[in-house]
């Protein structure tokens, strides 16, 4: 599914159930950090017009997943704590070389978001179908949907602006390199944790 080389521990979701506030507090600004990528995107590829229009429909969903993420901490009587430290992404970044090509600069952007859409893809699933609170799993299947759209939309621009073969053989790489990180994960109640 989506590519990825290592699934998840479903154990994982064991610790998750153990801590539903801390799990909903780091997906909220997971959700804000998605709505912050596709603002910036806008500001840094202004003159990729296809990509500013489907990152001005993005910014909006996201900001909706937010709020959708912080009402229900709210609902059960809590508070949005503060930003959570994302060893995963930070992981990620090191990744990429500092650098190159403007359409390099987009095609790493790109490659990044679609990643982080599929590895939060792939943990929405694994909640929605092991969490013992239905409506927590309801709730978790219903944006499972909506991250892999844009899995499939960041990686096609990807491949749309970058030479195919090498977006592709890029991909290959940063799946490769995304796994072994993943092995010292699946530990914490965060999304990428
Ligand atoms: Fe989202
Ligand atoms: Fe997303």
């Amino acid at each position: 599914m989506l590519g990825l080389k290592l699934p998840t521990d479903p154990r994982w979701v064991n610790i998750v159930e153990k801590n539903i506030e801390e799990i909903l507090t780091d997906h909220a600004y997971c959700e804000q950090k998605a709505t912050s990528t596709a603002i910036s995107l806008i500001v840094s590829f202004p003159e990729y017009t296809d990509l500013v229009k489907e990152m001005t429909a993005l910014v909006k969903e996201e900001i909706s997943h937010f709020k959708m993420v912080h009402d229900k901490i709210l609902e059960r009587g809590w508070v949005l704590g503060r930003d959570r430290k994302d060893d995963y992404v930070i992981a990620l970044l090191k990744f990429f070389p500092k650098g190159g090509s403007r359409t390099t600069q987009l095609v790493h952007r790109l490659l990044y978001a679609a990643l982080i859409e599929a590895r939060s893809c792939e943990r929405f699933r694994l909640l929605s179908e092991e969490l013992e609170d239905q409506e927590l799993a309801e709730f978790y299947r219903k944006l499972m949907v909506s991250e892999a759209n844009h899995y499939t939309m960041f990686l096609g621009f990807a491949r749309q602006y970058g030479n195919r073969k090498e977006v592709d053989q890029k991909w290959q790489e940063l799946l490769e390199y995304e796994a072994e990180i993943m092995k010292d994960l699946s530990k914490k109640e965060t999304i990428h944790g």
